[in-house]
């Protein structure tokens, strides 16, 4: 029997969990209580995303190296913070994992093979506190993230693209005909209004820092760290494991997804590209995405990266 698979956002490490990352941990614990009182097999996954600048850039500013930084940020905020709120989640998945890096170096080498990844040259504005590749109208006075209000950074590199745009006509299809895929009904249509405002190839690889996976093929690269991010879903469950090992029978009874819990600021990773790499592989994409609005400071989203967290704990 399948499982009820539910996630949570895998959270930066750059800084300590405030009551936003609880809302929607608490929120997918009360769903994932509800289903097992039923009677259901239940699976609830969350875990911490460890790599790329935004990570790697706090250490650096502490004076530690990133799996330093990272292994202390989860032992001593993250983990006893979901104790304190006696979070049931069934598994704890770290980006930085063999479990989790070794299947993403599988799955990207798969999509290789069939002709969804190609080299490319890539220039563009990009935002190291939401680690996105933004296009100029989301940008605020030409050149401020309208997330943490900070300047963009120019980025131009030869690196590793994914077919995305062959994507965009499957996912207006899949939304179409799958409303409740993406919900509440304000996220879908943000995300059928971008689909339907074309969309480009990705740039998944990076080569001007160190501090994520090695492309397999081209190691003076690492994988872009959402497209490492993303995976964890399906590699904490494994992803790419021979369907007769432990991984693929646990793969094959929870995937797909159930719900992907979110918040807004990271709907079109998850309604968008996530949907498309699954697509490439020839899996099946995830029931539900659901994404939920934010907790405010001053009318605008609390935030690690400004500073204005309140510790779950404090209160
Ligand atoms: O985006 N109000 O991690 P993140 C409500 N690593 N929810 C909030 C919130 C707020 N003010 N602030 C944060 C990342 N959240 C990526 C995710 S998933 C493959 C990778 C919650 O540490 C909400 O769920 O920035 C939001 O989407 C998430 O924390 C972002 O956490
Ligand atoms: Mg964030």
């Amino acid at each position: 029997m399948k499982s009820f698979y539910l996630t949570t956002p895998i959270y930066y490490v750059n800084d300590a969990p405030h009551i936003g990352h609880a809302y929607t941990t608490v929120a997918g614990d009360v769903l994932t209580r509800w289903h097992r009182q039923r009677g259901e097999a239940v699976w609830f996954l969350t875990g911490t995303d460890e790599h790329g600048q935004k990570v790697m850039r706090t250490a650096e500013a502490n004076g530690v190296a990133p799996q330093a930084w990272a292994d202390k940020l989860v032992e001593e905020a993250w983990k006893p913070n979901w104790r304190a709120l006696n979070i049931a989640n069934d598994d704890f998945i770290r980006t930085t994992e063999d479990r989790h890096m070794d299947r993403v170096q599988k799955f990207l080498t798969s999509l290789k093979d069939k002709g969804f990844i190609y080299q490319g040259d890539f220039e563009g504005p990009y935002c190291v506190g939401c680690e996105e590749f933004k296009l100029p109208g989301d940008l605020l006075e030409g050149n401020l993230c309208p997330i943490h209000s900070k300047p963009v950074e120019n980025v131009k590199e030869t690196n590793w693209f994914f077919k995305l745009s062959e994507f965009a006509q499957p996912l207006l299809d899949h939304y179409k005909n799958n409303p409740e895929a993406c919900q509440p009904e304000s996220a879908r249509n943000e995300v059928v209004a971008f689909l339907e405002g074309g969309v480009s190839d990705l740039s998944i690889s990076r080569s001007t820092f160190d501090w994520g996976i090695p492309v397999p093929w081209d190691t003076d690269q690492v994988v872009y760290v959402w497209f490492d991010a993303l995976l964890n879903y399906a590699t904490a469950v494994g992803l790419t494991d021979a369907p007769d090992s432990e991984g693929g029978k646990k793969f094959a009874a929870t995937w797909p997804a159930d719900v992907h819990l979110v918040g807004k600021d990271i709907l079109r990773f998850h309604a968008v590209i996530w949907p498309a790499m699954l697509m490439a592989a020839g899996l099946a994409v995830p029931k539900k995405v659901f994404a939920h609005g934010w907790l405010l400071v001053g009318g605008e989203k609390m935030s690690k990266s400004k500073l204005t967290g309140i510790a779950p704990r404090d209160i």
